[in-house]
């Protein structure tokens, strides 16, 4: 009884010790995932687990809808016009040039704090990890977290999880926060696009990986600790050659620069041609058609794009199911380097079109010991994901665009919480006086089995001097007894 005390005691103190005592939260990005690609029975593993858990039918994300502004929307809660990466590349008037992947993109303040940043802020023995989260590489408040895995698109997915379940089972630094990305269905889809048979068969690939993720948190005893949050950044939408629009044909050459890609352009014109230009497109506009142009200034407030310095001074958005003339250029790579043939019916897949195209819409699921199970949530704003992490993390958020108040229904309630930690006390606790009468018990048997035999002996012993001694007593004691009867 005693010993089984012994290895219950150990197996809790194992499980405490090995990984952090504070809340631990993986969010899992799935590059391009749409809201509706469940509808395609590819993933039938996530489509499962989402019912287990909350899910939203979708998330309303914010405009680019494009990779960089919605994973820093999402790290941060705020909107890109304050995060600052406006676009998958932007022009900078201060540093008076481009600005691709680099610190300077994502780095746009100092006062800038990522959700891994926070974490690690808000006090000793949080840890955070990046398995190639886009642009948590970078220095935030001064600092690198603690575990960084930086972009390769080599690396095998199996082993990114492998890694972040040692990251999680570290023996010193056990990390409480990792962010996990995969590149996909973006990276194929935007060449095959989203109706192809390659995005239907990434859907299964992708859909084993989270089953992995579920079962290494099994296999390791992590699945009654750990949250985990699916999601996406961005949907997609499909394009055909017939609708690449060539705008270069508006433009006077040598006159302007470019940044990002379809289907939002950032048109920087050099500083004599700025009406000129924007003249041109309004008219190329008026009679093609099929895309939209704007001064900086007359940018939708709605978007949470312009008040920044980075927003570009020309802007222009297809349509969706239209392209510009990049994508053309696009695809002759693609056909390069993946063996296709063009053809009027190929489909390209294109996304950072107006956040209230529901094809540009990502997906939400969770599931943990802080989610509600087998709930559905309205769709809310992919900002808002910010002050969650927080909730789940049990840190204080900082200043954001996100709201609280849509996110409470996704978190197991502080009284439904504080009901089954008093259950679970009072269930340990009848297990303990279960144990310690039991023991008790059993000690006062041995003890009366004990004085019984010893008494037994004592009056063998005064009987029958010469032929017993203490070893004797079961023999002596049926003696006895036969005797007495
Ligand atoms: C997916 O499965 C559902 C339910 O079985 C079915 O109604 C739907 O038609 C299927 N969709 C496709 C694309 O096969
Ligand atoms: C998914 O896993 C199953 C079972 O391990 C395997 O049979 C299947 O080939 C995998 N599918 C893909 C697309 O990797
Ligand atoms: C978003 O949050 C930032 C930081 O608190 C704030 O400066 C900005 O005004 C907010 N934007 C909106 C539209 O509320
Ligand atoms: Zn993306």
């Amino acid at each position: 009884m005693i010993l089984l005390l012994l290895l219950v005691v150990n197996a809790l103190f194992d499980v405490v010790t090995c990984i952090s005592q504070h809340p631990v939260l993986i969010v899992v990005s799935y590059d391009a995932f749409r809201y509706n690609y469940f509808e395609k029975n590819g993933s039938l593993y996530m489509d499962k687990l989402r019912k287990e858990g909350t899910y939203a039918d979708y998330m309303l994300n914010v405009f680019p809808t494009k990779t960089f502004p919605n994973h820093h929307s999402i790290a941060t809660g705020l909107y890109p016009e304050s995060h600052g990466v406006v676009g998958n590349s932007f022009y900078d008037p201060k540093l008076k040039r481009v600005i691709k992947m680099s610190e300077e993109m994502w780095r746009f303040r100092d006062d800038i704090i990522p959700i891994w940043t926070l974490n690690e802020i808000r006090g000793a023995g949080r840890y955070s990890g990046s398995m190639m989260w886009p642009g948590a590489k970078y220095l935030y408040n001064n600092k690198n977290i603690t575990y960084i895995q930086d972009w390769d698109i080599d690396a095998d997915w199996y082993k990114r999880v492998d890694t972040i379940i040692s990251w999680i089972k570290n023996p010193t630094k056990p990390a409480n926060l990792v962010m996990l990305y995969f590149e996909e269905p973006d990276t194929h889809g935007h060449v095959y696009g989203p109706e192809s048979d390659t995005v239907f068969n990434l859907l299964k690939r992708l859909d084993n990986i989270t089953r992995y993720i579920d079962d290494q948190l099994l296999a390791n005893d992590l699945a009654d600790y750990v949250n985990v949050i699916h999601l996406s950044d961005h949907g997609m939408s499909s394009v055909s050659p017939p609708n690449f629009i060539n705008i270069t044909q508006f433009l006077k050459s040598n006159t302007y620069e470019i940044a990002d890609t379809s289907p939002c352009l950032h048109i920087i014109p050099d500083s004599d041609f700025e009406q000129e230009t924007y003249k041109n497109l309004r008219q190329a506009s008026r009679e093609h058609g099929n895309f939209s142009v704007y001064w900086k200034k007359d940018l939708p407030s709605k978007w949470h794009f312009k008040n920044n310095r980075r927003a570009p001074p020309i802007f222009v958005l297809a349509d969706p199911g239209y392209a510009f003339q990049d994508l053309a250029e696009a695809a002759q790579t693609y056909a390069l380097k993946y063996h296709i043939n063009i053809t009027p019916e190929s489909q390209f897949g294109v996304h950072g079109y107006d956040n209230e195209d529901t094809d540009m819409h990502p997906f939400f699921m969770a599931r943990g010991p802080k989610i509600k199970k087998q709930h559905k949530v309205s769709p809310f704003h992919t900002v808002d994901l910010y002050n969650l992490f927080c909730d789940i993390l049990e840190i204080k958020p900082v200043a954001n665009n996100g709201s609280s108040a849509n996110i409470k229904a996704i978190l197991v309630s502080q009284a439904e919480r504080n009901h089954f930690t008093t259950l679970g006390i009072a269930v340990v606790a009848v297990i303990v006086s279960l144990m310690l009468v039991s023991c008790g018990a059993a000690i006062t048997l041995l003890v009366i089995k004990r004085q019984q035999n010893i008494t037994t002996i004592a009056a063998l012993n005064k009987r029958f001097p010469q032929t017993f001694n203490t070893n004797a007593g079961i023999e002596a004691q049926h003696l006895l007894e036969s005797e007495e009867a």
